[in-house]
């Protein structure tokens, strides 16, 4: 510490609070987080406390190979082991790109220190010729007209300009913005952190106020897992089918719930989304971005409309309940933020299905798909995996039409591996040009939450181990019945049966390091991809001090 340039004074008797900060130049989203960190410090010092910053592995959405997904339980056990490891008392976890935020809350359970979420914010909204873009979402939606040609080179780039207007995550409701929300449901942000614009100075207020309360939680000694209990995990699934969230939440929900010892499974989410309307009209699932949620009240608003589907008695990090600290919140724009009576979708946004292709289950975001689609039969179009589609998904020898069923194998947990984002399967040109925009896609990946399209996903189990994704060939009937929430190929079970005898297990990616560790002991998609060992198994020692 004399090294560091304190004085005995500086820190004896103090709380340490570590600031785990994912800030690097190479992710956008968090850009100013090594800013936020020095008003974090400044809250620590106020309260009496010692913040210490560490930095931590950052996970930024649009640059990681093979896919971010991968090394979301890495930047989990090195959360936890920094904490385990370090001699500090409390922690502020700081992140909002995708992965960091369920990275950093897993590990942050699994060491039960006190600690807080501060979300690093969403961006400002696009603005592209007076009309508000939003990333993600948009990008797909040009991308599709540039892709049938009614777009120029000089107008994407305008476009691309136009979208990414300032540091913070994805504007949209999509994974950052969904998992910002959920982390705030669950308790573990300060009340109404979730949405504040990453760029406004009350993001840099409520940065101080993380600081100075992380101290008052140490003395309190409140944990992670006094608060994630069982109805923290029910109001978050409650809130993440009225914000519409994105697919990838449950996987994250699933995996946070192990840690604590809870075991959420899929059924509960398909259980709430049917009693919980869709209330935040944010894209893809509606009009507005994150910026206009902020303006009409944020999530405190969202939440104190759907008081009767909460369990209000819940903790939080600021020591009081989630009905306290929904008390005097309100709709300010309720074309935004739709009251009970007008909402965007009677029921939730996510519906998970179950048949001979997904026995372990897969996901639909139903609130972004075309309602058209929602009873579908149609034939298979396999590709084996992403490099096949790519090569031929524009053939014009490829047989397809708008009635098929797009099938995408080899894009699970270990087929990606890391389970990319390629549930979105861009459509082929010979039906864009006949201004179609959406068809029936099936995949063992993910969606990235700013996607929109009748897109089923995290089929489970994945076809790279042998699940019945794998033995779906070209021209099978496959039927998508989302009322009774069905999903079967139209095959004998005999042929399925000889199919299956005939399959060949791959050869493992990896031969070492993380990669080999990530194949060996990575659960499914149903299961939240996490470690086995880490989501079960005794309490890890304090480690003793020699
Ligand atoms: Fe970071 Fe979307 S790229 S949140």
């Amino acid at each position: 510490m004399k090294q560091l340039g304190f004085r005995n004074e500086d820190y004896t008797g103090k709380p340490v609070i570590a600031i785990i900060n994912t800030w690097s130049e190479i992710n956008p989203c968090h850009a100013h987080l090594r800013e936020r960190a020095e008003a974090v410090k400044r809250g620590v010092w106020q309260s009496g406390g010692f913040p210490v910053e560490v930095p931590a592995f950052t996970i930024t959405e649009t640059y990681m190979k093979p896919s971010p997904m991968l090394y979301r339980n890495l930047l989990a056990m090195e959360t936890e082991e920094a904490l385990r490891s370090l001699p500090v008392d409390g922690a502020i976890l700081m992140g909002g790109c995708d992965k960091t935020t369920p990275g950093l809350l897993m590990g942050a359970i699994s060491m039960n220190l006190p600690a807080i979420f501060l979300p690093a914010g969403p961006m400002l909204r696009g603005n592209y010729q007076g009309k508000p873009l939003g990333s993600g979402t948009d990008l797909w939606k040009f991308w599709a007209e540039r892709c049938a040609g009614t777009i120029s080179e000089q107008e994407w780039n305008d476009m691309e300009a136009c979208i990414a207007r300032s540091p913070g995550f994805c504007m949209t409701m999509g994974t950052a913005s969904t998992m910002a929300s959920l982390a705030e449901a669950l308790g573990m942000t300060l009340p109404g952190a979730s949405s504040i614009p990453a760029p406004d100075s009350n993001h840099v207020r409520m940065s101080m106020d993380c600081g100075r309360r992380i101290v008052d939680m140490v003395w309190d000694d409140l944990k992670p897992r006094d608060i994630l209990t069982l109805e923290a995990f029910q109001n978050a699934i409650a809130v993440d089918m009225a914000i519409g969230g994105s697919t990838n939440a449950i996987i994250h929900l699933v995996a946070l719930s192990a840690r604590c010892g809870l075991s959420i499974d899929l059924a509960a989410f398909d259980a709430i989304s049917r009693c919980v309307p869709v209330l935040a009209n944010i894209r893809p699932s509606g009009a507005y971005l994150m910026e206009d949620f902020y303006y009409a009240g944020g999530l405190t608003a969202l939440m104190s409309e759907m008081k009767d589907l909460l369990h209000l008695d819940a903790a939080t990090v600021n020591g009081c309940s989630i009905g306290e600290n929904l008390a005097g919140a309100k709709i300010i724009q309720p074309d935004v933020i739709r009251p009970r009576d007008n909402p965007l979708a009677s029921t939730g946004g996510t519906a998970i299905l179950y048949g001979n292709l997904a026995p372990d289950g897969a996901v639909i975001k139903t609130a972004a798909a075309d309602a058209r689609l929602m009873q579908h039969t149609g034939p298979a179009v396999v590709f084996k995996d992403y490099d096949d589609m790519e090569a031929r998904m524009n053939r014009e020898d490829l047989e397809l039409d708008e009635n098929s069923v797009l099938v995408l194998q080899s894009a699970g947990p270990l087929g990606g591996p890391g389970m990319p984002e390629w549930g979105m399967m861009p459509l082929p040109q010979k039906v864009l040009a006949k201004g179609i925009r959406d068809m029936v896609r099936i995949s063992d990946a993910r969606m990235s939450g700013t996607s929109y399209g009748t897109c089923v996903l995290h089929v489970s189990p994945e076809s790279f181990v042998g699940g019945p994704l794998a033995l779906v060939k070209d021209g099978d009937l496959i039927q998508l019945d989302v009322a009774n929430r069905g999903l079967n190929l139209l095959v004998a079970e005999d042929e399925l049966a000889r199919r299956r005898r005939e399959w060949v297990k791959p050869a493992p990616r990896y031969g070492r390091g993380y990669g080999a560790l990530y194949e060996e002991r990575v659960t499914q998609a149903h299961l939240g991809c996490d470690f086995d060992f880490l989501s079960a198994g005794p309490e890890t020692p304090e480690p003793a001090i020699h």
